[in-house]
């Protein structure tokens, strides 16, 4: 089966081209602009079906702009250009670029004047989205316009003997009318693929390579129980069980369950290590107050840990597995293979450089609903799939000032509260996080007819598409009475229950 390959320039749209392919059911992957040279995938150019040329920030015309490797002109292969990359076809092929004389931006109205089987099935008028400051004045020796904009006059061309074709507006974004079926008609009339790529064949090739890498050596992940590293141990336990070796640690900072989950879930693998760390990591967190101290505190003493278990399998394991996202990887087109050499940034923390494992991240290609769905492919339940994102420092930064066992005990039950009241209204699933934050003051109340000096704790529940920017969720009074008297009722200690009003930004997610 083939894929596409992504040449990224730059542009801030490259991981929506990456998956609005995918979504048409063809594979895609994004790889740098040096590629095929320097790459490791580079002998496997057959595996390759299309190729697309990204947007970027540059100019083509500048002396330093990225350029594509002449390389990619010699295969074959049906070429697509967007924006940046159609201004590189039309500047490398023998047209003229310059620099538009104002630059276009957002919606526009485009005209099909020639048709062409890339606009096959629409209108002659429709908008498209743009933002560019060069424009393609001429095409190519031996090209065609097919499209033009009020002040673009070559805003769609293509090769009349070769399947190479460019557009200067965006169709990876929703605010190009029939965007996605641009897309699709190079795929299949163009390029003449097959929409037949399913998570079914993610899964079934990543086996395979997590198989042929395993003959090497053992891997090691990081087990937290959140949805990423979930998804990913059962990966690798689905492919070589015996050569996993799956690392929980239990920090004392976590929800009420997690251990019993972790071993309901992974129980059966036959390296699951449960490090029981809860004291080790209370007596570090003795006295610190500050937020960032509580997190490099935490995240050394867990390298530490991880070290020590590594350790334990004497030179054994030779990778190192981790559930990076696409969004997580910002050196897009780097390190690409299998099993690149490790980076200092990896959310374990520095591991020392003795250890010397190769990082393996599966999921660098996808994002977080695409591994939701891989996750569906293998049979984890539905609560875990959908589970809330959870800080790696835990309760440590819900709990306001310094961290002590009996207020993560007592935070563990408001959270408790918290998940089974939000999951009986049926919300959990339009909420992105909703947690409690014990803060380090007392509030005078009345229990019965006695006063009480007692904990306050916040309720903090946002949506957010990402995490980057978030909005307080608007509960229905019911559920935040509910919430409020279970807590009150159940937890003789708190006599103040507070819900937080505030976005991001300004507000964070987190309190700390
Ligand atoms: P903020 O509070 O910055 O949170 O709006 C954005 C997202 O990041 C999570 N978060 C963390 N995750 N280690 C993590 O692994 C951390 O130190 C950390 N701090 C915040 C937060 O829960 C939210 O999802």
């Amino acid at each position: 089966m083939k894929k596409v390959v992504i040449i990224d320039f730059g542009s801030q749209y490259t991981m929506l081209i990456a998956r609005r392919i995918r979504e048409l059911g063809v594979f895609s992957e994004i790889v740098g602009p040096t590629w095929p040279e320097d790459t490791p995938n580079a002998d496997r150019v057959e595996e390759v079906g299309a190729i697309v040329l990204s947007g970027g920030p540059m100019s083509v015309l500048a002396p330093s702009a990225p350029r594509v490797s002449p390389k990619v002109f010699e295969f074959d292969i049906p070429i697509l250009g967007i924006c940046y990359g159609h201004q590189m076809l039309a500047h490398l092929l023998g047209g003229q670029v310059t620099k538009a004389q104002r630059a276009e931006y957002g919606w526009t109205p485009l005209e099909v004047i020639e048709p062409d089987d890339l606009f096959f099935g629409l209108p002659t008028h429709f908008r498209v989205w743009m933002s560019h400051g060069d424009e393609v004045q001429t095409p190519p020796p031996g090209f065609t316009i097919l499209a033009r904009t009020p002040s673009t006059p070559v805003a769609a061309m293509r090769a009349q003997d070769r399947p190479i074709v460019g557009v200067q507006f965006h169709p990876e974004v929703v605010h190009t009318q029939f965007g996605k079926t641009i897309l699709a008609n190079f795929l299949f009339r163009i390029a003449n693929l097959q929409p037949t790529w399913r998570m079914s064949d993610f899964l079934t090739e990543r086996i395979q390579e997590i198989q042929s890498l395993a003959q090497k050596g053992m891997f090691l992940v990081a087990l937290s129980g959140g949805v990423d590293s979930s998804v990913l141990t059962q990966l690798l336990a689905k492919a070589a069980p015996d050569r996993l070796v799956a690392v929980f640690v239990d920090t004392g900072l976590l929800k009420w369950d997690e251990p019993d989950r972790i071993r309901r879930y992974f129980g059966h693998l036959p390296h699951l290590i449960m490090v029981d760390a809860k004291d080790r990591f209370f007596q570090a967190l003795q006295g610190v107050t500050d937020p960032e101290e509580k997190r490099k505190v935490i995240g050394a003493l867990f390298a530490e840990i991880f070290e020590e278990e590594a350790r334990k399998w004497q030179g054994q394991i030779r990778y190192l597995a981790q559930g990076t996202l696409y969004p997580d990887v910002i050196e897009s087109g780097q390190g690409l293979g299998p099993a690149a050499t490790i980076k200092t940034h990896h959310n374990v923390g520095g591991l020392p450089e003795d250890l010397s494992l190769e990082l393996y991240e599966p999921f660098r290609y996808l994002f977080k609903d695409e591994v939701r769905q891989l996750g569906r492919h293998m049979g984890l339940p539905e609560d875990l799939i959908q589970r809330h994102p959870f800080p790696g420092p835990g309760f440590a930064v819900r709990v306001i000032g310094e961290v002590t066992p009996a207020d993560v005990a007592l935070l563990q039950k408001v959270d408790r509260i918290l998940e089974e009241e939000i999951k009986r209204a049926g919300l959990y699933t339009r909420i992105w996080q909703a947690f409690p934050v014990l803060l380090p003051i007392r509030s005078v109340g009345v229990t019965g007819d006695e006063r009480s000096y007692g904990r306050v704790v916040v309720i903090r529940a946002v949506t957010s598409v990402d995490g980057m920017t978030a909005d307080w969720f608007a509960f229905p009074d019911f559920v935040l009475k509910k919430i409020s008297s279970r807590i009150t009722g159940e937890i003789r200690e708190i006599n103040r229950v507070v819900y937080d009003i505030t976005s991001k930004p300004p507000g964070t997610i987190e309190w700390e």
